[in-house]
């Protein structure tokens, strides 16, 4: 997105008339809360807001057939129940009429990510397999050698103090680095990619801003004429990739994988990994940089950088929200959705919640058995969980153990969205 499109457009907050509260609260009403979120103020610091929507109960209602979950049984719940589905071709057709016109929606659209079974099933099938732990595992040594080429620039553009921005020269770097050897982009295109791919996610984060939706649908359109230059390479000379791949299965089998299937899937490849991870690893590299404790024993607990990701993924996700339709009658927690009711599954809240976390606003690394929600769970489970975790828990103690005195040399600035929420830049100085 970035998870690129984990939320549907329409379901951002916009500004709507206020109903009054069901229940009367002495705090904000949950359409006010969910109101908060769409400032800029609120995606600075959305958690207060967060707990002003739960204050209402773990499924609040903002207005008849539209839901807001906090609970983390409750999204738990909603993200396996196969009545509720993510939105479709089909289902924005009937919300935005007009959304066809720009080439970045229709992208994602053709992507697992925004499919319901049987198309989901058949377009996570082609790619699965090249996922899975096991295999995923296999990248160890390749993700180490490319985390310490960064390491090298790293120490290079930052001798003698000089701040380095931590997340363009190395938090995104290395998730962009390692998604498009796998996909089988050339390494000299890498920058381009992630800058291009960056301006297309802007716009899963909502139809509101017109100007950035024609940027995204330009940087599309021209990601579009480098794949299909790439894949028509891919033909003449195959390679061990992603690409060769995809172009193959559609080649051979066009009703497994169509044209616009393909675009789909790459783009939601590339997009979906990168800016979630680089924000893994930058807020890995601030969290350890508040405390004293984390940075030391990245470096000399072996088994610790894993709970240590956990912690993060929990307590500062990349994905902040999601969300679903009910195809049919179903209930959450006792209350009835019925069917064409629209859900937003606030997964930052649910990590958050007092009813499963004890002391949740607490960043405990030594939690155990958290399973927190920030890569989904149910059918669309992030596909990309194992290499996110194994970037990161890669990344961050070979970053520790090279600069033992890494600081920070000016405060992080997060970036002005809600949906895929990270830092923008960190500068940091790698030398004392
Ligand atoms: C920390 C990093 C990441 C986070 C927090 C994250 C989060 C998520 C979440 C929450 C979903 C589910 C959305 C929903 O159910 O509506 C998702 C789906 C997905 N993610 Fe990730 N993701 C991360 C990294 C990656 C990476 C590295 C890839 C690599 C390829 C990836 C590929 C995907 C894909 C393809 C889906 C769609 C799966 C489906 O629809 O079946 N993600 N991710």
């Amino acid at each position: 997105m970035s998870p690129p499109a984990t939320t549907a457009p329409a379901d951002l907050p916009a500004p709507p008339a206020p109903p009054p509260p069901r229940t009367p609260s002495p705090g904000p009403s949950v359409t006010e809360a969910f109101a908060a979120l769409g400032t800029a103020a609120g995606r600075q610091d959305p958690y207060p807001h967060y707990e002003a929507i739960r204050a209402h109960g773990p499924v609040a209602e903002l207005r008849p057939g539209r839901l807001v979950l906090t609970g983390y049984e409750d999204c738990d719940r909603a993200l396996r129940d196969t009545r509720l589905l993510v939105q479709d071709a089909a289902g924005y057709d009937a919300l935005s009429p007009g959304w066809r016109s720009h080439s970045s929606l229709r992208a994602f659209t053709s992507s697992m990510l925004y499919s319901n079974p049987p198309d989901h099933t058949r377009l996570r099938s082609v790619v699965n397999f090249a996922f899975t732990p096991p295999r995923i595992r296999e990248l160890h040594a390749v993700i180490a050698e490319m985390t310490d080429k960064l390491l090298d620039r790293m120490a290079r553009l930052g001798a003698g103090g000089a701040p380095v921005d931590l997340i363009a020269e190395f938090a995104s770097r290395l998730p962009v680095a390692v998604i498009s050897t796998m996909i089988g982009f050339a390494e000299e295109d890498q920058v381009w990619f992630r800058d291009m791919a960056s301006t297309v996610a802007v716009s899963t984060d909502g139809f509101g801003d017109p100007a950035a939706l024609e940027r995204a649908d330009r940087a599309m359109d021209e990601m579009t004429a480098y794949f299909t230059e790439l894949i028509a390479r891919r033909r003449r000379e195959p390679r061990d990739d992603l690409v060769t791949l995809l172009a193959d299965t559609h080649r051979e089998h066009p009703d497994t994988l169509d044209r616009d299937e393909l675009m789909g899937t790459l783009m939601v490849l590339l997009t979906a990994g990168f800016e979630t991870t680089s924000f893994l690893i930058g807020h890995g590299v601030m969290l350890a940089l508040e405390r004293a404790a984390p940075a030391a024993r990245l470096r000399t607990e072996t088994d610790f950088a894993a709970r240590y990701v956990e912690e993060i993924l929990r307590y500062e996700p990349p994905v902040h929200v999601t969300s679903r339709w009910a195809a049919a009658d179903t209930e959450v927690a006792g209350v009835p959705v019925p069917a064409g009711s629209r859900l937003t599954l606030v997964l930052a809240a649910a990590n958050r919640d007092p009813r499963r976390y004890a002391d949740p606003d607490r960043f405990d690394p030594d939690r155990t058995a958290s399973r927190p929600l920030s890569f989904g769970a149910g059918g669309h489970f992030c596909l990309g969980a194992p290499l996110a975790r194994l970037e990161a828990g890669i990344a961050l103690p070979r970053l520790f153990a090279r600069f033992p005195h890494l600081t920070a040399t000016s405060a992080p600035v997060y970036r002005d969205r809600w949906v895929v929420r990270g830092l923008d830049t960190f500068p940091v100085a790698v030398a004392p």
